[in-house]
C-alpha cells in the first residue's frame, strides 16, 4: 500500500531501499553482539557481558524502529536471516571461539561500516528526496552507533 504522506513514489522507494540495508545491518550486528554476550571471557568478562547486553537491546530497538519506518513508507520489512545477509553489508561471525580483543575489533569495525553507510544514505536522501523525517531518523540511528562505538573503543587497545 502506497503511503499518503505527501512524498512522490520515487522518494518513498529511495528511502525504503536505503532503510532496508540499514535494517539488515542492524539485525546482523544484533545477532553478533548477542553471540559475544554469551561467549565473552577474559579479564573484563562481567563488564563486557553487560555492555554487550546493553548494546544488543539498543540494536533490537533500533531495528524495530527501522522496520516500522519502512512499513510507514509503504514498504515491506524483510525478516529472515537469509534476507538480512542478502541485503546487509556485514559478515556473520561463525567462528567457534573469539578472544575478547577479536570481539571488540570486529564490533568496532562493523559499527564503522554501518556508520559510513548511514552517512551516505542521509546524504543521498537529502540530495535526491524531500524525506526529511527519514534523514532526521537516520541521524538518531547514527548517533546511537557513534555512542556504542565510543564505548567499545574504550575497552580496546
Ligand atoms: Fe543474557
Amino acid at each position: 500500500m502506497e503511503a499518503k504522506i505527501g512524498l512522490p513514489k520515487k522518494d518513498l522507494t529511495k528511502s525504503i531501499d536505503d532503510l532496508t540495508v540499514v535494517l539488515a545491518n542492524e539485525m546482523i550486528l544484533y545477532v553478533k553482539t548477542r553471540k559475544f554476550h554469551w561467549n565473552i571471557s577474559g579479564n573484563s568478562f562481567m563488564e563486557l557481558h553487560k555492555l554487550f547486553e546493553m548494546h544488543y537491546d539498543l540494536l533490537a530497538k533500533t531495528a524495530d524502529e527501522v522496520a516500522e519506518r519502512i512499513s510507514g513508507l509503504g514498504g515491506k520489512a524483510i525478516g529472515s536471516m537469509k534476507d538480512f545477509l542478502k541485503h546487509g553489508q556485514l559478515e556473520e561471525n561463525t567462528k567457534e571461539s573469539n578472544t575478547q580483543k577479536q570481539m571488540l575489533d570486529e564490533l568496532i569495525e562493523n559499527h564503522q561500516t554501518v556508520m559510513v553507510n548511514i552517512r551516505k544514505a542521509i546524504d543521498e536522501i537529502g540530495d535526491k528526496t524531500n524525506d526529511v523525517v527519514t534523514e532526521d531518523f537516520l541521524t538518531d540511528v547514527l548517533k546511537m552507533h557513534e555512542n556504542i562505538s565510543w564505548q567499545l573503543t574504550k575497552y580496546s587497545n
